[in-house]
Formats: C-alpha cells, structure tokens, sequence
C-alpha cells in the first residue's frame, strides 16, 4: 500500500457507520422492530434500513475510498467529494427514518420525507459512483479483484432505484402501473441486489486482495476466482434483468429466482474454495485476529447458505425470511465488517502516522497497535450473540432475542473502544508512540499530506 494516497473522509465513515450499528443493535434489544413488531412494520423497516444503509453500505463506501486506488494503483478521482456524499447519505437515510416513523403514527404525516429520502439517498451514492467510477475510468480495464466491485457498484444503483420506487410509492407520488406492480412484486430483488450483489459480491473482491494482503497469501486470479465472478455477475444479472421483467407484469418471480440461486451457489462455492486455497496457502503462518474473525464470518456465510436451502427445500422461505436475512447481516456481513474494520484502522493509522518517518526513526510494528488478545473477547462475544438471537428468531422468542440483542451491543461497543484506542495511539508504548516527525492522528479524520 506504499505509495497510495490514504483516503481523507474514510474514518469519518467508519465512525458513523459504527454509530448506526450500535443504535440499531440497541434498537433490537429495546424491542424495536422484528421479531416484535411484523417484518414489514415501519419500525422494522427502520431497523433494517439503519443496518443496511447506514451501517454496511456507509462502512463498504468507507473501505472502497480507501480500496479502490489499492486495487487499481491509481489515486481516487476526487479526495473531496465523499465528504458531500457522507452528508448526503445520512440526511437521505433521516428523512427515510422519518418517512417509517409517519407510517408507524410516531411522527405528523408530511409526505415530502419520502420524496426527499429519495432524492437524498439517490444523490449521495450518485457522488460515491461518480467518485469510484472516475477512478475505474483512468485505469480500465480494472484488474479481477476490482471487476467484482464493479459489478458490486452496479448492484447498489439497482438497489437505490427499487428503494427510491418503495419510497415514493409510501409517498404516494407512483402514479405509472408499472412503478405500482414494482413496489408491490419487487421487494426480493431489492433485498437481493443490495445484500448479496452490493454488499456481499464486493466483498468478495475486496476480501480476495485484503485476506491474501494481510495473510501474505499469493493473490488468485485463476479459473475458480474468473468463474466465481462470471456466475455472480450471472445470477445478479438474472435477479435484476428477468426478476424485473417477472416483478413488472406480475409473473412467475420463483422461475427467475430459482435459475439466480443456482448461478449463485456455484458462485458461492467457488468463492469458498478460493478462500480456502488463501488460508492454506498463506505464509504468515500465525493468524491475525482480523483474519481468524473473517474465518469466522464466512463460517456464518455458510450456515446461512445452508439454512436458505433447508428453508427453501421445505417450503420455510417466508417464514424463516427474517432469521435467514438477520444472520447474513451480522453473521456474516457485520462479523466480515468489525473484523476487517478492526485491521484496516490499525493499518491506516500507522501508515498515516509512521509511513512518513519509516527508516528515519525507530517505529513501532501495526500489530504494535493493538491488543488482540483484549479484543478477541468482545469478537466471540459478539458471535455468540448472534447465534443465540438467530436461533431465537428460528424458535420465535423474541423476549430471549432481546437479550442476545443486547450482548451484541455490549459486544459492539467493546470493538468500537478498541478502534478508537487503536486510532488514538494508546496502545503503543509511550517511548514509541510519536517520534519527531510522526503526527498525532485525529480521530475522523485521515492527515493527507498533499
Ligand atoms: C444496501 C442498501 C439496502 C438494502 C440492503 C435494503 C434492504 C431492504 C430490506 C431487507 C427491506 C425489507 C424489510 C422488511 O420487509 O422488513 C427493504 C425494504 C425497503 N427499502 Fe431498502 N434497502 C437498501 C437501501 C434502500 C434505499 C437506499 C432506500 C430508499 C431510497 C430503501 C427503501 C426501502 C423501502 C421504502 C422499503 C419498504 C418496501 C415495502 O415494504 O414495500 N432501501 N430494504
């Protein structure tokens, strides 16, 4: 990573992110939302939008500023324009909350939210593509790692413009047929293109460059990693082009979301033996916690997968649909998320700190950052969590689901002490911690030098 500019507004994303995780899981623990209230209840709606949006996407957007110009060798197009996007997206997101908080009677009805939630949230992520797809643009063709977060790019925009659709639809401003077939027939590819197409297919490629980076493993970029994206892009392809066409004239969804799974369980597995080949094949051969908690989220990437095709096979899919989205957004997507978040601060921070006086002075190593062994314990915590508030939401006890809601806060809150120590330096030994030259981190905020 020597040599590529860091990313000025990438913490300040990270640390929002971490607020609207925290306020979400703590949301579910007071009993906010499902399994209290009904999946499609607007106090659900604003749960998983927190999660979804102001959690995972503003997290993905902070590590693809800083990514993008890793897996490209090239600078960002723009070092200004996601502070304008951040602002956008969490004004976006507020009107949305407000919109639910009118359907749930918590607020007076003032329809414009929707309109404004939609313009908002459209506008913010229209600046994140702009940014990134300038930055693809200078060094096209993009390499295969970044292929999948092209791909990944194009799932958010599908996502934002099914979202933006619902939007308006509660509004009330959807006066075409089609729009109003969308919004009643279209939820699943929503849901589809923003967890597994946006969220998930780009993890996949930041994931290939960042396990093997930091597991010093050699890069993969043989047949299983070229067909594990031709079948993703695949099955995206088939959930937005025929799902589209099947949501818009009221037809047969299930045809096309059958020939999409099974494109995208190929994908799957050959993405799990690509990750596989990684961790055998690594040099480090002590594995970091970053790399031990990521093992331990594609763990829950493969209960999952396990659980949507018992749920599917026996019929359960409706019914178990918010246990099976739930463990993908904190088994695997939140656990892949903490436990990268958990590297890539550390990393950030001494680059930014000690990248300038390397050689000239006595450093300390980025494992000299933190304390593993400390943060390790909030991690199982963490999952424990899950697990028990998943199996609670298979076994519908939701008082008990509360409880485990509350330990994954506590557990949050735990990682989140750890980031900012990392950042604020406290870890490392007084005699190491800022030699002349080095500058004092701010907290969300990336020093630039040029
Ligand atoms: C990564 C991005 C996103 C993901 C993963 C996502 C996920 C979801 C999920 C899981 C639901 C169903 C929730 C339930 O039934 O309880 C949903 C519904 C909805 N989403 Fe999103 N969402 C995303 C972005 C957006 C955006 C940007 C907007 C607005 C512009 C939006 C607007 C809506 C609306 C209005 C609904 C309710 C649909 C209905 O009940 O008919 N979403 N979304």
């Amino acid at each position: 990573m020597q040599g590529t500019t860091l990313s000025r507004w990438t913490l300040s994303y990270f640390a929002v992110a971490v607020v609207f995780l925290l306020a979400a899981q703590a949301l579910m623990a007071l009993g906010v939302g499902y399994p209290s209230a009904a999946l499609r209840a607007p106090q659900t709606l604003i749960v998983v939008h927190c999660v979804t949006v102001g959690w995972l996407s503003l997290l993905m957007c902070g590590a693809l500023f800083q990514f993008v110009p890793v897996l490209l060798a090239r600078p960002i197009y723009s070092n200004m324009l996601p502070l304008p996007a951040l602002i956008l997206i969490v004004a976006g997101l507020g009107a949305l909350i407000a919109g639910f908080l009118q359907l749930a009677g918590a607020l007076p009805w003032m329809p414009h939210c929707f309109i404004a939630a939609g313009i908002l949230l459209g506008s913010g992520f229209a600046v994140v593509l702009w940014t990134l797809g300038r930055t693809f643009a200078r060094a096209w063709p993009p390499n295969l790692p970044a292929q999948f977060v092209v791909v990944g790019l194009c799932a958010i925009a599908v996502t934002v413009t099914f979202g933006i659709v619902f939007a308006l639809g509660y509004g009330g401003y959807l006066h075409s047929a089609l729009l109003a077939k969308l919004r009643v027939h279209a939820l699943p590819l929503h849901v589809i293109a923003g967890l597994g197409g946006w969220l998930t297919f780009t993890a996949f490629g930041v994931s290939h460059r960042l396990l093997a980076m930091f597991m010093l493993s050699p890069e993969l970029d043989g047949p299983t990693t070229r067909w594990t994206l031709y079948l993703g892009t695949l099955a995206l392809a088939i959930v937005v082009g025929a799902g589209t066409v099947a949501a818009a004239t009221a037809g047969g969804l299930e045809i096309a979301l059958s020939l999409a799974g099974l494109a995208g369980l190929a994908c799957l597995a050959l993405y799990g033996s690509d990750v596989v080949q990684l961790y055998r094949r690594r040099v480090r051969r002590v594995i970091e916690l970053n790399s031990r908690m990521a093992a331990v989220a594609l763990a829950h990437l493969a209960a999952a997968v396990l659980l949507i095709i018992a749920c599917a096979a026996l019929g359960g899919i409706a019914r178990f649909s918010g246990a099976l989205v739930f463990l993908v957004c904190f088994g695997w997507l939140t656990g892949l998320g903490l436990a990268k978040l958990y590297k890539i601060v550390a990393f950030v921070t001494w680059l930014e700190c000690y990248g300038p006086v390397l050689g000239k002075t006595p450093t300390p190593r980025v494992q000299d950052l933190v304390v593993e062994p400390r943060a390790a314990r909030w991690f199982w915590l963490y999952f424990a969590a899950v697990d028990f508030a998943t199996l609670c939401l298979f076994t519908g006890t939701p008082l008990m689901f509360r409880a485990a809601a509350a330990f994954m806060t506590i557990a949050t809150l735990g990682i989140a002490v750890e980031l900012v120590r990392t950042r604020r330096l406290v870890n490392v030994k007084e005699a190491l911690r800022l030699p002349s030259g080095a500058h004092a981190p701010r907290l969300l905020l990336t020093f630039v030098a040029h």
